[in-house]
Parts: C-alpha cells; sequence; structure tokens
C-alpha cells in the first residue's frame, strides 16, 4: 500500500533529489510560467515546497491537494536562500485535488492587520497562517517542558473536577445547573487550590496540573475566561522550596523555546517593589525608578507637597524630547489614574528648575531637588504628592507610559516578589479584603497583629510570593494555613463567621483536622508565559480558540441560547432581557 504522504513538504532539501515523493497540504501561491506551467507552493505545518505543475490542472488558493513527483535542483538562477527548501522543487508533478476550497476570507500572507473579528469567526483559515502555527508549536513544546521538569521534582500529574463548589479566587464564578436537583448549581473552578490541598491532606506529596481555569471578569490583554495554569502544590515545604520548584520548571520552559536558560530571577520584597516600582510587578527591563522625596519636602511652604509623601521620577533628556502639549498630556492621564495633578520641572543648562511651582518653594528645596533625583541638564522631574498608596500606583503607571518596552524587547527578567501583605485594603464596612486567598498563612513574625482592627491590619505581611516577568504577574502562591487557630483567626479578621467558614469551606476545614500537613504551593498563567515568549501582547494570539474582548466566540456563537424544555428540565425560568426589563 503507498502511503498519502512520504514526506512534509518544508523538509525537502538537496539530500532528497532524485526521490520520488508524495506531498500533501495546502495551496499557497500559485504562479503562472509561460503556456503551459504553473509554479505552485504547496503549504503543510513545517513550510513550502515548489512545485512544477502542468495548466491542465486548475488549482486555487487553499485547494488541498496530494503532488506526487520526483524531487530536483531548482534551475540555476532560482535558486530560493530565504527559503529552506529553496534549492529543489519537486517536478513531473502528479496532482490530485483532495478538497476544493472556496476563496479564504481573508488572505493568509495579508500584510494589513485582518479584523479580529473575522480571523476568529474563519480560526480554522486563521490557523494555517504561520504567526499561530509558530505559537501554538511554542505552547506545545512549553507544555513539554513544564511536565518534564515538575515530573524530575518528583510532582505526580493529578486531575481536579470541573464541576465544583464556590472557590476563593474572588473572581465572578461560571455556574452550571443541576438537572437531577434542581435549584443548584455547580461552579466551574477559578482554580483547583481547595483539591489540591486536599491533595496534600491525601498524602500525594507533590501535586502538579496544567489545569483549566474559568473566571467570569472582564477580559483584557492578559486575561481570558477560561485559561491555563501550571498548579503546583507541596507537602513539608516552604516558600524558598517552592520558588525553587516553580524558576526550575519555568527555567526550563524557556530553555526549551530559546536554547537557553534565563538569568536568574532576583527577589524583591512587596515593599520594595511598591516603593522603587509603584507596582507589585515590576517590570525591570527599564530605570526610571521611582525616588524617594518627601523627606525632602518636610516643612515646606509650597501646599501641594506638605502631604503624606512625595516621590518622583527623573525622565532623562524629557525637557528636550517633551513639549509643553506633551506634558499636559500626562498631566491629564494622572489627573485620571486619581492624581490632583502632576508637579513637573525642566532641569536647565546650569542645573536650574524650571516649573510652576518653583515660586513656591524655598532656594534650599530647589537646590536639594536636582541632586536627589541625579538630575542633569535637560532632564524632565516629573512629581507627585498625595497619600503613599495613591502616589506609589500613579507613578507606576506614568513610569510605564513613558518607558515600557514592547514585549519583543529587552530580554527575560524574572522577579519573585515576596511579603505581600495578608490583606490588600479596607472596605466600606472597615473590614479587609485578603490579598491573595483566605488560606494564606501570614508572615510568622505578624501573627499577633491578626488581633488588631481596621488600617492596622494592612500591617500584617503574608507568606505569599508572586513571579513576575518583564510587568506581566506570571503567577501567585503562598504557604497556606493549616492550623485551626490560625485559620479562624484570619477567617475572624476577614470577617468571615464561623457558620459562614462552614457553609463555604466546612469541607476543606473539616479534612484539616484529619492531620494536614505543612504545605505550600504556586500556580502560574501558561497564556501568559508563551505570549511574552512568542513576543505577543494579547494572550489570544497563543490560545487556539480565544474569545473575543467581549466574552464571545464568533466561530461556534457562543453563548447561545437554549431551547425552553432545556430549561424546564433544569427548572429554570428566564427573566426578560435587561434591555425590555424597564
Ligand atoms: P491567581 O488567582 O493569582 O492564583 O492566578 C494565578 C495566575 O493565573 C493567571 N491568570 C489568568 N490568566 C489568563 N486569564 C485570566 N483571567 C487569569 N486569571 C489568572 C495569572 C495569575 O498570576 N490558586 C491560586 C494559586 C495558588 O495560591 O497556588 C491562584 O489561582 O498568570
Amino acid at each position: 500500500m503507498s502511503k498519502m504522504r512520504t514526506d512534509y513538504c518544508g523538509e525537502l532539501r538537496a539530500d532528497d533529489i532524485g526521490r520520488e515523493v508524495s506531498v500533501c497540504g495546502w495551496v499557497d501561491r500559485r504562479r503562472e510560467h509561460g503556456e503551459n506551467l504553473a509554479f505552485i507552493d504547496l503549504r503543510d505545518r513545517t513550510g513550502v515546497i515548489q512545485c512544477v505543475v502542468d495548466e491542465r490542472h486548475d488549482l486555487r488558493s487553499e485547494y488541498v491537494v496530494r503532488i506526487s513527483g520526483t524531487v530536483r535542483p531548482r534551475p540555476e538562477g532560482t535558486v530560493n536562500p530565504k527559503l529552506d527548501t529553496g534549492e529543489v522543487e519537486i517536478g513531473d508533478c502528479q496532482v490530485e485535488v483532495l478538497s476544493a476550497a472556496e476563496p479564504p476570507p481573508f488572505p493568509l500572507h495579508s500584510r494589513t492587520e485582518v479584523d479580529e473579528n473575522v480571523r476568529l469567526r474563519y480560526r480554522y483559515v486563521d490557523l494555517r497562517g504561520e504567526r499561530l502555527q509558530r505559537n501554538l508549536a511554542l505552547r506545545a513544546t512549553v507544555n513539554s517542558a513544564i511536565r518534564r521538569s515538575m515530573e524530575a521534582q518528583r510532582f505526580t500529574e493529578i486531575e481536579t473536577p470541573m464541576l465544583v463548589a464556590s472557590t476563593p479566587e474572588g473572581a465572578r464564578d461560571f455556574v452550571v445547573p443541576s438537572r437531577l436537583h434542581p435549584g443548584r448549581f455547580y461552579a466551574l473552578p477559578q482554580s483547583p487550590q481547595i483539591f489540591k490541598q486536599l491533595c496534600m491532606v491525601g498524602g500525594l506529596d507533590r501535586y502538579y496540573q496544567i489545569a483549566r481555569c474559568l473566571r467570569d471578569e472582564d477580559l483584557r490583554a492578559d486575561r481570558q475566561f477560561e485559561f491555563m495554569q501550571l498548579d503546583a502544590e507541596a507537602s513539608f515545604a516552604g516558600q524558598d522550596e517552592v520558588m525553587a520548584f516553580i524558576t526550575e520548571a519555568v527555567a526550563a520552559a524557556v530553555k526549551a523555546v530559546t536554547g537557553n536558560r534565563p538569568d536568574e530571577p532576583i527577589f524583591m520584597t512587596w515593599t520594595d517593589a511598591m516603593e522603587r516600582f509603584g507596582s507589585d510587578k515590576p517590570d525591570v527591563r527599564f530605570g526610571l525608578e521611582l525616588v524617594e522625596l518627601t523627606e525632602l519636602f518636610e516643612g515646606t511652604e509650597a501646599k501641594v507637597f506638605q502631604v503624606e509623601c512625595v516621590k518622583g521620577i527623573n525622565h532623562k533628556g524629557g525637557s528636550e524630547s517633551l513639549g509643553r502639549n506633551a506634558i499636559d498630556e500626562l498631566t491629564r492621564k494622572c489627573q485620571q489614574w486619581g492624581a490632583k495633578g502632576l508637579a513637573w520641572f525642566r532641569v536647565g543648562d546650569d542645573g536650574t528648575l524650571d516649573g510652576a511651582l518653583t515660586k513656591f518653594m524655598s532656594e534650599q528645596e530647589q537646590a536639594a531637588l536636582g541632586p536627589a533625583m541625579g538630575a542633569e541638564p535637560g532632564d524632565l522631574l516629573l512629581l507627585i504628592a498625595d497619600r503613599r498608596s495613591k502616589v506609589r500606583d500613579i507613578l507606576g503607571l506614568l513610569r510605564l507610559e513613558l518607558g515600557r518596552p514592547p514585549v519583543t524587547e529587552g530580554g527575560l527578567h524574572f522577579v519573585w516578589v515576596t511579603e505581600f501583605p495578608l490583606f490588600e485594603s479596607i472596605d466600606d464596612q472597615g473590614r479587609p479584603i485578603a490579598a491573595h486567598h483566605p488560606f494564606t498563612m501570614p508572615h510568622a513574625d505578624d501573627v499577633g497583629l491578626l488581633d488588631g482592627s481596621g488600617e492596622d491590619l494592612l500591617a500584617v505581611r503574608s507568606q505569599a510570593y508572586d513571579l513576575v516577568l518583564n510587568g506581566w504577574e506570571l503567577g501567585s502562591g503562598s504557604v497556606r494555613i493549616h492550623r485551626p487557630d490560625i485559620q479562624r483567626a484570619v477567617f475572624r479578621a476577614l470577617g468571615i463567621s464561623d457558620d459562614e467558614a462552614e457553609t463555604r469551606f466546612g469541607f476543606l476545614l473539616d479534612a484539616f483536622r484529619y492531620g494536614a500537613p505543612p504545605h505550600a504551593g504556586f500556580a502560574f498563567g501558561i497564556d501568559r508565559l508563551v505570549a511574552i515568549l512568542a513576543g505577543e501582547e494579547n494572550i489570544r494570539e497563543v490560545i487556539a480558540f480565544p474569545k473575543t474582548q467581549s466574552g464571545a466566540d464568533p466561530l461556534s456563537n457562543s453563548p447561545t441560547p437554549i431551547a425552553d424544555r432545556h430549561l424546564d428540565e433544569l427548572g429554570l425560568r428566564l427573566l426578560p432581557p435587561p434591555a425590555a426589563a424597564g
């Protein structure tokens, strides 16, 4: 029996000259050549090969064909050094059309951006293009390297359920109505968090999974409803060991893609990250660090600077490159982010400052500001004065606005951010909001502070840690609470009553009564890691079938209405859509 295919298109080389081959694929390009000849570039996932075909065949773009013939050298002067198969072609071709094709909805080699809705509506055509072929192959390489690394580190792959009770990650759940239990719903997992902790109680020691997670949240460049995590948990291990496991898995993935291990990650506490970069996901590919100026303005006459905190950014050479309009635009942005205003100073040739606020500043302040910020002639000094948390956030955004390089530039810079606060803020009712999830262990030195209330609780540090890559939050993890007394104290601080804790997480708390090992874990977003390695700004470019920004799938038309009999079966009635309801 002859094989349908003997070779892949993109793999034929001069060594193959003289061989009879059969290749299969899509007609990529077609060029007429004289009376009775056409050159067909046949494409499969490995690349293209030129086939010399006589004119009797009416082959159009994207036809699926099988071509059998003999590999031969291209005639003198027609060798194409840009193509891996550029030295050879297939001659004496027998052509078999396996499937005709309508003209594609968009050209595969379009130089202009094709509308994304159209790309997603015809994703199967889009997938044939070089970009997605490359990105999905890269993704598979990453997954496989991660698996190998986790297994080498003695982690066991364990699958956890998709129909679960609500999980504590803090986004909205997608829910699934139960037919057999009318009026009850499953939640789809926001992460395997609770199950992986149960695996630790179950003595499985080291768990990992490349897990699908679902969260009903607003979509952005780095967010989809469905995404994949490398999810891991380890018993009898603490923060340093978990960070080492994950560093190893990520380095293995990078090496599999680029051929080299990345530089070792740097470590930074959350407070340092916030003070120096104005962000808990510091992009350390560039400078523009925040400079502390609060002390410099102590006792100042200038009203704007009589606040909790003053910090600034020295935009090197910015006085020359930014005109008044550009600075006004930056001011507007800062105001949108919540600033009262942006204080700015141009640094003159003799080092003196020029700006609207100098007249309110003492000579001493004026003389000290430049040196404090390492200013040189031509620089632009940008200052924000406000509450400390606000100053950091706004300058963090301004810093990215001024300096963030494209995803393809600056190499790979991993940062472990440690000592996150246990609570990120206080809500309207004076209750703290968990920064990670409620099972995160407080810092050993801060457990005593849990009895405090209000703002005091914001000082409690946790044993939670994030991995950041080039300013993207790649993943998060923590040491978990395995002691009931500490868990109760955290729930109490969060305003979760014993009853509520019992209803929501009772099964986990029960499990902890039957012998829970100390454990810690982590999860990172595979879509995000792959996007950065592929040089893509949007994770949709590394997912085979993503949703649009509005959460729809133009290919299958989901979400779709369901039939009344289905609703009946599930015991559900629909309210009128919101637009018609009023
Ligand atoms: P967390 O909620 O921080 O932690 O999620 C971990 C990582 O998952 C990725 N991620 C997403 N990627 C794409 N689209 C989304 N909507 C999305 N949401 C999250 C991010 C993020 O850093 N159970 C804990 C981990 C643990 O404590 O072990 C958790 O899920 O890269």
